[in-house]
């Protein structure tokens, strides 16, 4: 494995671990900012390039959202060399074709979180630094994505627009009415400000959304945890097969 250009797959809900991952060796690493949710496990999918894996929320599943220390795991990335991240994130599907098990690649995000730390250039700064977000995702690396997807036959939806919100409570169905009239598709809890300190980094990031439930008051049922597992189940053995295989395509 070169020392730079590594790819890494930041792993979420139901996505502690790669099953199809080789895993070669696992580091315990620290940053400036603390200790990442999980150590970070290098190997390959089938054969092909290698990867960098970390588990958002831990490989016990037990750092809730609102709690991961998203700029320490962004900051031990960066310092292993990786230059392109690939996030899955399980989300709640607004849009009338987000139904539960279908996947998604969002190109926009609107950040509605409010007590994060979301930015690495806070101290001993030797200028005020603004990052161009228009886009906020890897153009680059979606289409790869959705090129991938393409060729083996894996339905993703290829636009979107990401609510990040605080969590970890769901949101009431008046707060997804609103969050629909401002134009979200989706609605997570993780998309940011894991994005945001991406791009801080120059690292290029894209995600892969699987749609666990409809998003409050859009259907009957109660969210359960329960229901979530048992939909995203189905979404994440298609997004193991989509990771193989861009993992497989020229990086
Ligand atoms: N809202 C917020 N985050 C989520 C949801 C939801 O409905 N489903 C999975 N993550």
């Amino acid at each position: 494995m070169t020392e730079k250009n590594k790819i890494a797959i930041i792993g979420g809900t139901g996505l502690t671990s790669l099953q199809n991952l080789e895993i070669i060796r696992r580091e315990v690493v620290m940053t400036p900012y603390g200790e990442p949710s999980s150590p970070l496990s290098y190997g390959c999918i089938q054969g092909g390039t290698d990867v960098v894996f970390l588990a958002r929320h831990g490989h016990a599943h037990n750092i809730p959202p609102h709690m991961v220390n998203y700029r320490a795991n962004l900051s031990a990335l960066h310092n292993v060399g990786v230059t392109k991240v690939i996030a899955v994130n399980a989300v709640g599907g607004i849009r009338d074709d987000m139904s539960p098990g279908s996947l998604v690649i969002p190109d926009q995000i609107i950040d509605y979180t409010s007590r994060r730390i979301n930015t690495f250039f806070e101290k001993n700064l030797s200028h005020v630094t603004h990052i161009d977000f228009s886009y906020p995702y890897s153009n680059e690396l979606r289409q790869l994505i959705v090129d991938t997807a393409k060729k083996e036959t894996i339905d993703v939806i290829k636009e979107a627009t990401y609510a990040a919100t605080e969590g970890p409570r769901l949101e009431t169905a008046a707060e997804i009415h609103r969050l629909k009239r401002d134009g979200c598709d989706i609605v997570g809890m993780t998309g940011m400000p894991e994005a945001a300190l991406a791009r801080e980094l120059e690292m290029d990031y894209a995600s892969i959304c699987v749609n666990a439930n409809w998003a409050a008051g859009l259907s009957n049922e109660l969210i359960t945890m329960e229901a979530i597992e048992k939909n995203l189940d189905g979404g994440l053995e298609k997004v193991r097969d989509l990771l193989a295989a861009v993992l497989n395509t020229t990086l």
